[in-house]
């Protein structure tokens, strides 16, 4: 592809409150934290950014409110060169949040309080069918509304257009309705456990650690074209039909807050894809991202360049 590849983002935003804890406290507890940041987050828009900070040109829609933090989203998006003609200002709704605890080795507890990203439905649609119609893949996450993303997957594929489910934050099944218009699902491990345990799970951590590939082969049975299990420090798995299964190690990096670490993965990653990459390396691109972002505070401020995640794409590595 010689112009950039198009991506259309669905993109739940969130002002996230992050704060660096040794551990997490107890109920009724007070805990003493520090490096307490305030930073943009929100999985849909640190992915947005993340793609266009690799080269694609990104259009978005999200629901903010009338509010300093709506604001601050809109000035992000627009120093980023992301189209946001099409976000949703509401006055009903506080723009999402985030509450996060750090931990030293810097993995990561959130909280969400999405706000005026549920308040996207289906006018916000309409006003958004142009930039669906340009796109080449078109992103969302479980952070807004099922029924928008049916709504714009289902222009996207009128479209032609390749669609890329991410399945965080986690919960059960999803309908089928929705499955039918997926095209790439990224899930993490418990993510992609609790999509395939039924509906009487409620909580992903139990059942994490499962074997990633017959996870994957469970969820390919519901897409078109492809699954990704995120690993964490492991890397990612793809599968495609009819393809033997790649993982893709990640280059070692020093840890220091893991936020947005799978964003970053699934903005490079489709990026890449988009850009017509062979797909094993649209995952050591997407790994890479992921990596490097957890060398900085925050999700945003640490999400990296194109020319930054070349230097280290030699160091991640793909085990057979
Ligand atoms: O994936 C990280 C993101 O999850 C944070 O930025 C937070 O806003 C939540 O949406």
């Amino acid at each position: 592809m010689t112009r950039p590849p198009r991506l259309f983002a669905i993109a739940s935003y969130m002002r996230d409150l992050s704060v660096v804890v040794d551990r997490c406290p107890a109920a009724g507890e007070t805990l003493v934290g520090r490096d307490a940041l305030e930073a943009p987050g929100g999985k849909g828009s640190n992915q947005a950014i993340q793609a266009a900070r690799c080269g694609a040109q990104v259009s978005l829609l999200a629901g903010v409110g009338d509010d300093n933090s709506g604001a601050v989203a809109r000035a992000l998006w627009a120093a980023e060169g992301i189209d946001a003609s099409a976000v949703g200002v509401f006055a009903s709704d506080p723009t999402g949040q985030a509450l996060i605890l750090v931990e030293a080795e810097g993995e990561n507890r959130i909280v969400i309080a999405p706000g005026a990203n549920q308040r996207l439905q289906a006018a916000d649609v309409d006003r958004a069918r142009p930039l669906i119609a340009q796109a080449d893949l078109v992103l969302a996450t479980l952070e807004t509304p099922l029924a928008v993303t049916e709504q714009v997957f289902a222009l996207a594929r009128e479209r032609g257009a390749l669609t890329l489910l991410n399945t965080a934050p986690a919960r059960g099944e999803l309908p089928p309705s929705l499955w039918a218009l997926t095209d790439i699902v990224v899930a993490n491990e418990g993510e992609a456990a609790l999509l395939t345990a039924g509906a009487a799970a409620v909580d992903p951590a139990p059942l994490a650690g499962g074997d990633p590939q017959a996870l994957a082969e469970a969820l390919l049975r519901r897409v078109r074209r492809a699954v990704v299990v995120t690993l964490g420090e492991r890397g990612a798995l793809l599968l495609q039909p009819g393809q033997p299964p790649r993982h893709c190690l990640p280059p070692a990096v020093a840890v220091v807050d893991t936020t947005g670490a799978g964003d970053a993965f699934v903005g490079a990653f489709a990026c890449r894809w988009a850009a017509g990459d062979p797909p094993a390396l649209a995952l050591r691109h997407g790994v890479t991202a992921g990596a490097l972002a957890c060398t900085g505070r925050g999700a945003v401020p640490a999400l990296a360049r194109a020319s930054a995640i070349a230097a280290r794409l030699p160091d991640a590595g793909e085990r057979s």
